[in-house]
């Protein structure tokens, strides 16, 4: 808790005394996420390099990396130079870099001493090596393997990735790090084991990408996978140096119906107040719309009826029986079902976003509370 905290929050807020739509982090249950998570890297003897684009905030960074060796993943400049000047000096910029970001993050490179960039295209790795032989620097890459999301990230079909490798190691001034995956596709699992499935395959498929390099005569020193949904569902990391989970920290209503976490697990919730109601035609209306909770469809694939976040009681984070969140305008929300019969105007609950992250990147301050007190406020880093 800062100095200026003490002097400026006002003692003993409750949730009901905050003004609506705000996001609510609930710092028991984060702690608890983070230490769980923690204590599985060391437990598979991989080292846990979070991701903190789910918060985009230092304090929170803090309590992730407590027992690991203080390594981030981050997904904007901003955020590399905002968690720099918090004091992380080991950062993973996990998107492949623009050329035009090159001169920017050679210079972070330069101040903070670990600045990982990623790439998969020759030309980015041109670009690369011209920046850092211009500097007289040697700049740390990893090469980004498509291990099935179908985002960024080479085609292990290819031979690009052997293409690139060898751009890579045969370069002065790159220093090559090894291979990096996402394996976003695991959020079309609809079990724990089905993400398994997922997990397994992004790890042999990485192990046998690793293996062909280091046949080229190539060192890898690190294989990076990460989501929160794989690594929650698997127990062996072999061959594995790093993971980099985000969302675990937070969770939300997605994570929970794929089974990645429980209910109670969730640590993210966006407080809003009823402003409306029309007890004949079951339908209410709340201020959280989209620009509180972010549009994502959420885990329809799972459940149809899902809507666009899960509203849940005031105090314990209980589901509401009969509401769903069926609509968001910007600063709308409808609810419709016969629950609505017991909201009126003035009315509190919360809501569970379908994306957390998405959500709080909606939000300059989170209310961090323990049970229904708030004692303290973060802010999270805005900008790219
Ligand atoms: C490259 C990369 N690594 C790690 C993560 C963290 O994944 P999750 O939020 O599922 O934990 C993400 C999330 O988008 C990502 O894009």
């Amino acid at each position: 808790v800062s100095l200026w905290f003490i002097q400026c929050y006002p003692f003993r807020v409750l949730i009901d005394e905050l003004a609506t739509p705000c996001a609510l982090v609930d710092l028991d249950r984060f702690e608890s996420n983070a230490k769980r998570m923690a204590e599985k890297a060391l437990r598979l003897g991989v080292r846990l390099r979070p991701h903190v684009k789910t918060h985009k905030c230092v304090e929170a960074a803090r309590i992730q990396t407590d027992l690991h060796f203080g390594g981030i993943t981050v997904s904007t400049l901003a955020g590399a130079r905002a968690f720099a000047a918090g004091g992380f000096s080991d950062i993973t910029y996990a998107v492949p870099i623009a050329p035009q970001k090159i001169g920017d993050a050679a210079d972070l490179h330069t101040e903070i001493g670990h600045f990982n960039l990623l790439v998969d295209h020759p030309d980015t790795v041109r670009a690369v090596e011209e920046v850092a032989a211009s500097r007289g620097i040697i700049l740390p890459v990893f090469l980004e393997i498509d291990c099935g999301g179908k985002r960024s990230g080479v085609d292990p079909a290819s031979d690009v990735a052997q293409i690139l490798v060898r751009l890579l190691a045969d370069s002065e001034n790159i220093d090559f790090r090894g291979l990096l995956t996402h394996a976003g596709h695991a959020y079309r699992a609809r079990s724990r084991s089905e993400a398994y499935e997922v997990a397994c395959q992004e790890r042999n498929l990485m192990t046998a990408i690793a293996a062909e390099v280091r046949d080229l005569g190539v060192e890898v020193p690190e294989i990076s996978v990460g989501s929160t949904p794989t690594l929650r569902a698997i127990d062996d990391l072999t061959g594995i140096t790093e993971v980099r989970p985000g969302n675990y920290v937070f969770f939300d209503a997605f994570q929970a119906a794929i089974g990645s976490c429980d209910l109670d697990d969730v640590a993210f919730s966006v407080l809003t107040t009823v402003i409306s109601v029309h007890t004949e035609q079951e339908r209410a209306i709340v201020d959280a719309g989209a620009l509180a909770l972010s549009m994502d469809p959420g885990p329809s694939h799972v459940d149809a009826e899902c809507g666009f976040g899960l509203p849940v009681t005031l105090e314990d984070q209980h589901p509401l029986p009969g509401l769903r969140l069926v609509g968001l305008t910007q600063e709308h929300g409808t609810l419709t079902g016969p629950g609505t019969q017991a909201l009126h105007p003035g009315t509190r609950i919360r809501i569970l976003p379908n994306h957390s992250c998405l959500s709080a990147a909606c939000f300059d301050r989170y209310h961090v509370l323990r049970g229904t007190e708030v004692f303290d406020e973060w802010h999270p880093l805005k900008g790219w």
